[in-house]
């Protein structure tokens, strides 16, 4: 795909050119290999419309260490505060760039944006809709992990309603012959029916938890989210469910020995950091991760086709 605003548009030959070049990088790092800058030369453009520190950092820092140039076009001190629309913000900003990366707080927005953009542009989360570079690290984070996808039972945990991560992991795992994904959260706040429904069309078995504890004792990979306090109009309501999970050492007495626990960070109260140096805790190795994945994804997207 020319862009990519959705894991929909991934087949599984791609997944492993990202992934397998994603691996290579890790390997340089761990042998200390020098890099070869490959990207020198490009520009990639980024612009984001909503807070971040993994997301835009490791891409910065993934086209820096490729040789790359980075412009950051900020809203705060751009023509936006003039007025100027996200589309022309977008036309403006591909005359100087090779790829563009773009996070905006309204689903959608992206895709509507670059209908006549040539500039490849990388989604970095639109809103409540999908994350796809996210579910490309989380998936990498689990094969470099555990060692496969296959046969997994995966849980995700928290606010499935209004995860743009969750979305895109669970269309994403469905590549994947997973055992089953279990979904733990509020009523309120369980996973859209267009992604359950994507995942059955799919073949892949699915369950329903409102119990952690549940949920938990032969799950393989635990994925807790953030209950998002922006994505509420109404303070009263995210304070009765901002905590109704939380990973605690004595919770995770009744887990596998062997099994992970990921966030995409950030988190507020889900993971107590007690729990940080339990060797089971991957999150935050999951966010260096996310920098050899982007740095494979430009790799690709600049300097191959995929
Ligand atoms: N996981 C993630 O997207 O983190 P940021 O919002 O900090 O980029």
């Amino acid at each position: 795909p020319k862009h990519i605003i959705s894991v929909s548009a991934f087949k599984k030959p791609h997944l492993h050119q990202i992934l397998n070049l994603a691996h290579q990088y890790r390997l340089c790092k761990i042998k200390k290999q020098p890099l070869n800058h490959i990207l020198e030369g490009k520009v990639m453009a980024m612009m984001f419309y909503e807070a971040s520190t993994r997301t835009t950092s490791s891409f910065s820092v993934a086209m820096q260490l490729l040789g790359g140039i980075v412009q950051k076009c900020d809203p705060d001190t751009s023509s936006l505060v003039k007025g100027e629309t996200l589309s022309d913000t977008v036309n403006v900003m591909a005359s100087y760039a090779d790829v563009m990366v773009i996070r905006h707080q309204e689903k959608g927005a992206i895709q509507k944006a670059i209908v006549n953009t040539h500039t490849p542009v990388i989604s970095a989360g639109d809103g409540t809709g999908e994350h796809p570079t996210q579910a490309l690290l989380d998936v990498f984070t689990i094969r470099e992990e555990i060692g496969t996808v296959n046969s997994l039972t995966i849980t995700m945990v928290g606010d499935l309603k209004n995860g743009r991560t969750v979305h895109s992991l669970a269309k994403l795992l469905t590549l994947y012959r997973v055992r089953e994904l279990r979904y733990v959260s509020v009523p309120s706040l369980s996973m859209p029916p267009e992604i359950k429904n994507f995942v059955k069309s799919r073949g892949i078995k699915q369950e329903e938890y409102t119990s952690l504890e549940s949920a938990l004792p032969d799950t393989d990979v635990l994925y807790m989210t953030r209950v998002q306090k922006e994505r509420f109009s109404s303070e009263e309501e995210y304070i009765k469910t901002r905590s109704a999970f939380e990973v605690t050492p004595k919770l995770m007495t009744k887990a596998k020995k062997k099994m992970i626990v990921m966030h995409p960070l950030p988190r507020v109260c889900e993971i107590s950091p007690d729990f940080d140096t339990d060797p089971r805790a991957a999150y935050f190795r999951q966010t260096e991760y996310g920098m050899f994945v982007r740095m494979a994804l430009l790799t690709l997207v600049l300097g191959h086709s995929l």
